[in-house]
């Protein structure tokens, strides 16, 4: 064998090892796809299969869909996407289309339209399912190829909105009257070293990147990846909590003008808010009802169920301000030591159970200052799971901005009526949260799973920053 023999045959077995490679990255992919689909349907199945038919069809509040609608949505949606446009293969159930259009019926007119029962809808859900499995083992995931498929984005995106209908469909649960059906444990305690966290933690000026180019299921509206440059800011360790939102109501928070804008003033009155939702008062005390049980409000909680308008009066109250989107996301990716963003607080590692509250392994947050394992470079706790957190900012598109893969996904919501929430909540699966995942809502929403924690300009007096409840 030649010299020149020799590169050659070098060049092919590093071409045939390129190959295996690439294909055991496609198969690992393939299998993570199954499995986040699967993960996904088990949650929606877990939601639906512990109510009667009565219970899925009726309509829970005004402001949900009957469960049995976004049932069969979810599977709309699977058909839509990956049967017929991933697949390329004939529609199952077109004449469904127009009925789980999210765009042709606002959700308070949904119970009056000719649903599929709950059982028809599960059988449409697994004959959808087999489908896209099925174009998911023939399908070309080259993270080269076209943007619909490369590196299995569509899949992606599917089980993000299985998973975020998931979501609200625990919304409903919760809003829901009569016995509780859902279980679940109780976060673990506080570490032993919460108590003594630092009410805040300052975050130097300087840029960094915001968004992402690079992360293969990141939705349009986190793209592109841009750089921010920020003056520096102090932000709360942890959610406030319930206890320290109990001192604002105690202090008169809610009836006193000065803390409310003239917009959350309107809303305060018209609304007759005088506490979160889901909270009454006996004697002295608060309670809350949670999936069906009345129990204590824990001091130690993270406050839930409060609008943009409550989060933003608290923290005026409090002598400071929501922080915006921007600050939000730079203290919970950057990595000062290298400069980099990171897709979460504690590096680029997946979540697991000792990181975040997510996944609804529990059903309500973990006492603040829960997870060290999850913490900023700067010391912030819980800025993944437990709440969603009010941002000071409108949804907006980053420079550069492209709707992919449609405009209703994100475009048609740009705008001053949108309110940013960021870091998921205990009720938010791992596929659907991610340091650049950017959540929108009305400011006047409150039966979303939204907190919030509040920030200050880094030259700004201190005031008595609330300690941790
Ligand atoms: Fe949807």
């Amino acid at each position: 064998m030649n010299q020149h023999d020799t590169s050659d045959q070098r060049a092919s077995d590093q071409r045939a090892s390129d190959q295996r490679a690439s294909g055991q990255a496609e198969s690992d992919l393939r299998a993570r796809i199954a499995a986040t689909l699967e993960t996904a349907r088990r949650r929606t199945l877990g939601l639906t299969d512990c109510l009667d038919e009565d219970g899925l069809k009726a309509q829970h509040s005004p402001l949900m869909s009957p469960l049995v609608w976004d049932l069969a949505h979810i599977g709309n949606q699977e058909e839509l996407w990956l049967v017929r446009d991933a697949g390329g293969r004939p529609a199952i159930r077109p004449d469904l289309d127009p009925l789980y259009d999210a765009f042709q019926h606002p959700r308070a007119d949904r119970p009056a339209l000719p649903l599929l029962a709950p059982e028809p809808a599960r059988a449409y859900l697994r004959q959808v399912r087999a489908q896209a499995l099925d174009v998911l083992d023939g399908a070309d995931l080259d993270p080269d190829g076209p943007p619909l498929l490369a590196g299995g984005f569509v899949f992606g995106m599917i089980a993000q909105h299985e998973q975020q209908h998931d979501e609200t469909m625990l919304a409903t649960h919760q809003l829901r009257q009569g016995p509780a059906v859902l279980d679940a444990p109780a976060p673990p305690p506080a570490p032993a070293d919460a108590a003594a966290l630092p009410a805040e933690v300052l975050i130097p000026a300087g840029p960094f990147t915001m968004g992402t180019s690079t992360e293969p299921w990141a939705l349009d509206n986190e793209r592109p990846a841009h750089t921010v440059d920020l003056p520096g800011y102090w932000l709360d360790s942890a959610p406030v909590t319930n206890a320290a939102y109990q001192e604002f109501i105690a202090d008169g928070g809610y009836t006193d003008p000065r803390w409310w804008t003239p917009a959350g003033l309107r809303h305060r009155e018209q609304a007759g808010l005088t506490a979160p939702l889901f909270w009454q008062r006996d004697g002295d005390t608060w309670l809350r009802r949670r999936f069906g049980r009345t129990e204590p409000v824990p001091a130690d909680e993270p406050v839930v169920h409060v609008c943009w308008y409550e989060a933003d009066a608290y923290a005026r109250w409090a002598g400071r301000r929501l922080p915006t989107e921007a600050e939000w996301e730079k203290a919970a990716r950057l990595d000062p030591a290298t400069g980099r963003s990171r897709r979460y607080p504690w590096g680029d590692q997946d979540p697991t159970a000792d990181h975040a509250n997510l996944g609804q392994r529990h059903l309500q947050p973990a006492p603040a200052g829960s997870y060290p394992r999850g913490s900023a470079p700067s010391g912030a706790r819980q800025l993944i799971g437990d709440v969603w957190e009010w941002t000071a900012s409108d949804f907006e598109p980053y420079p550069g901005f492209t709707a992919f893969p449609y405009k209703e996904y994100s475009e048609v919501f740009f705008g001053p009526d949108y309110k940013v929430l960021r870091g998921g909540s205990f009720a938010v699966d791992p596929v659907a949260c991610r340091g650049t995942f950017r959540n929108w809502d009305y400011p006047i929403r409150r039966q979303i799973f939204s907190g919030f924690r509040t920030a200050r300009d880094a030259d700004a007096p201190h005031t008595d920053a609330v300690e941790l409840g």
